[in-house]
């Protein structure tokens, strides 16, 4: 765990030893299409690319979800595919069908990739977080992200989102150099893009993993948790302070290995992890963040509360930042997020 940091961020608390009677709560996806205004604006923005590279939109929609549930934590806007994006591939976000880009199929296709004009890119996103950080309340904090190596490649060489995915795992067996290149590749530009965030202001970092679960336990190791390390490593020889939230999603009883071998500060728990194994398994190691199913906030009522109730019993007096398992989806009423962080903070 890090050392403390000489802040008020109550989201800093669990990872510095402090008890949090009421856990700090923020949401994945807290900014997004369930919102009105969000639908709003970006109906006024254009496409979605234009809303993450514009700083004055990507601040606005940042501050959304805060202006509205007052949550401890805002997360930057943009996108984990901006990384590809920078890199010079293909990418578009087909209305209703999701992000769509031109396959890498081969080396040469990696070898072509652009990371000297990152930069380019990468600046517009710098200028939204100096913005949103000066734009937030001085006592919420800002998250910065990246995707995981792992998940970043699967939309760069599936070219899409998909459920198992194949054609990324298939090209990772049978071209494991030019994989690995690929791979290598992420993890530089993550460094690069991560440090840039937290010059430009972030207070913390979320490394999202969301298709760590497809992968059998080697190439876990080697395509999730080796990138990951390796980004930790450098992100902490420079701030060491600096807590890093690692999200493996799907990847079960791997949750305890990434965990003790990536060095992350803290651990955002998918949905179908039980609650006793974050306590009992996950807590010891760093803060644990969940889980709650992103369903219970679309249905609401009691069935809400009661999971919202089990998970608060379960997590009391350890390191815990209350979230969901996953992102919030579209059609969440938000008088239930409203509703949910009404309950969490009566719950001290
Ligand atoms: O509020 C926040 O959490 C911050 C912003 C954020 C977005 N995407 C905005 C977004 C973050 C942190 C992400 C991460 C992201 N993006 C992940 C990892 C987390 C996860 O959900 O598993 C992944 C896999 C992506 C890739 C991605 N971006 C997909 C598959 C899609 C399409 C699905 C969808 O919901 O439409 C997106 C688009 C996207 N990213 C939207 C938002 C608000 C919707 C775009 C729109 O307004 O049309």
């Amino acid at each position: 765990m890090s050392e403390p940091q000489p802040t008020g961020f109550s989201i800093l608390n669990p990872f510095n030893h402090q008890p949090t009677p009421i856990p700090p709560v923020w949401l994945m996806r807290q900014a997004g299409r369930y919102l009105p205004e969000y639908r709003e604006l970006r109906a006024k923005a254009g496409s979605f690319l234009d809303l993450c590279y514009s700083p004055e939109f990507a601040t606005e929609v940042t501050l959304q979800p805060i202006r509205r549930f007052g949550f401890d934590a805002a997360i930057l806007f943009s996108d984990i595919l901006v990384v590809p994006h920078a890199l010079g591939q293909h990418l578009e976000f087909v209305e209703g069908e999701g992000p769509r880009l031109d396959p890498l199929k081969s080396l040469d296709d990696i070898k072509a990739l652009t990371p000297d004009k990152v930069e380019e890119k990468f600046r517009h996103v710098y200028e939204a977080v100096s913005s949103i950080r000066s734009a937030l309340p001085e006592e919420t904090a800002l998250i910065g992200f990246c995707g995981a190596p792992w998940t970043v490649a699967t939309y760069m060489v599936g070219g899409r989102g998909s459920v198992d995915q194949a054609v990324t795992r298939l090209f990772a067996y049978q071209n494991p150099q030019a994989f690995k290149q690929l791979i290598d590749l992420l993890v530089t530009t993550s460094v690069d893009y991560l440090l840039g965030q937290v010059k430009a202001g972030v207070n913390l970092l979320q490394i999202f993993d969301s298709w760590a679960g497809n992968l059998s336990d080697d190439e876990f190791l080697k395509w999730s948790i080796d990138p990951t390390r390796r980004i930790v490593r450098e992100i902490k020889s420079q701030h060491p302070n600096l807590p890093i939230i690692g999200f493996p999603r799907g990847s079960g009883p791997g949750y305890e290995t990434y965990l003790k071998a990536t060095n992350v500060d803290g651990i955002s728990c998918d949905t179908s992890l039980p609650l006793s194994y974050m306590r009992d398994h996950l807590s010891p190691l760093g803060t644990v963040q969940g889980n709650l199913d992103p369903l219970l906030l679309v249905t609401g009522g009691e069935a809400l509360d009661r999971r919202v109730d089990e998970i608060l019993e379960t997590m009391s007096g350890k390191p815990f930042i209350f979230n969901l398992g996953h992102g919030i989806v579209p059609q969440t009423p938000p008088e239930h997020v409203a509703r949910l962080v009404d309950r969490i903070r009566a719950a001290g």
